[in-house]
């Protein structure tokens, strides 16, 4: 390997590609705040989500200890930016008044559509493939000389009691299925989308990655025609295998009613590596 060459930085910011959120948190006249963020990680079910002290979705969650993890797809990065510029503190804190403006009606801006929650109060963003909804547990003060120039944060520790997932992207019951999704990565506030490819799974040493059983729903148009991809498809059928997870359920055990809605299904995914860059195979081998 050719010898680095290294310079001593202070770079403004350290968003080195995390998926992007949106943030719905309920506003004190009941109307759901929707912001969008990218510093959070998931540990099992529970996640950490990085806020600024001068947001409404801090000062909601503080008053309201629920909210909704809705998760983008790549394709939407263009309605996420939209939401960028606004806020829903009035008036606009003195450190955000350059660059933001006050916006109640979030959804509506940035053409979203508002979808009830099983377990909480806020609404779910109907556009995004994902869904977590959560209660807070605890939410931590963080220090920091940098972090205290932006006027101060918080990471709320929340726990997700329900999980939604658009059927397509859901594979064997419990898991996403890696090969169809992709969230929206922002790396150093540019959006990207995963690689089209894995590189490789854990606990697999080198084994090359496979393609799996199943035909990928909008297979590449090089591989829609040929034969190994016919061969599968043509198989499915003679092996008597149906695939249907339209109206499953797998009902969250911290929640009451089941949800009624057809097109995603409700699932307690062994993990929520999608959303987090943390693996499930660390405790798991499947
Ligand atoms: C892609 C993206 C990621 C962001 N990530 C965060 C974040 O992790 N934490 C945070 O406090 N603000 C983050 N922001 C900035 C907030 O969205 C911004 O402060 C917004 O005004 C918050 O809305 P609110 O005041 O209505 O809660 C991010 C913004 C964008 C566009």
């Amino acid at each position: 390997m050719a010898q680095r060459i290294f310079q001593t930085i202070e770079p403004k910011i350290l968003y080195f590609g995390t998926p992007v959120a949106l943030i719905s948190s309920l506003n004190e006249d009941g109307t759901t705040n929707l912001a969008p963020m990218s510093s959070f990680w998931a540990l099992g079910w529970t996640l950490m989500l990085g806020l600024l002290d001068e947001t409404k979705t801090a000062e909601n969650l503080e008053r309201h200890a629920e909210c909704v993890i809705n998760l983008p797809s790549p394709e939407m990065w263009k309605q996420v930016e939209k939401l960028a510029p606004l806020t829903g503190k009035n008036p606009v804190p003195e450190l955000k008044k350059k660059q933001f403006r006050f916006e109640k009606c979030k959804f509506e801006e940035a053409g979203f559509t508002q979808l009830a929650s099983d377990c909480v109060k806020p609404y779910r963003v109907a556009e995004c493939p994902m869904h977590l909804e959560a209660r807070v547990r605890h939410i931590h003060r963080m220090g920091g000389e940098k972090l205290q120039a932006l006027g101060g944060g918080v990471a709320a520790e929340v726990e997700i009691v329900r999980a939604h997932a658009d059927e397509a992207f859901v594979k064997n019951m419990h898991h996403i299925d890696a090969e169809k999704w992709s969230p929206l990565v922002y790396n150093f506030r540019h959006y990207f989308r995963l690689a089209d490819h894995e590189l490789g799974k854990t606990f697999c040493g080198s084994r090359k990655p496979t393609r799996g059983l199943l035909p990928t729903a909008h297979p590449r148009p090089s591989t829609r025609f040929s034969l190994p991809y016919l061969f599968r498809v043509g198989c499915l059928p003679l092996l008597g295998i149906t695939v249907t997870l339209r109206d499953r359920h797998w009902p969250a055990a911290a929640c009451g009613e089941a949800s009624k809605n057809t097109k995603e299904t409700t699932m307690q995914p062994r993990f929520l590596a999608a959303a987090s860059g943390a693996g499930d195979s660390v405790f798991r081998r499947d």
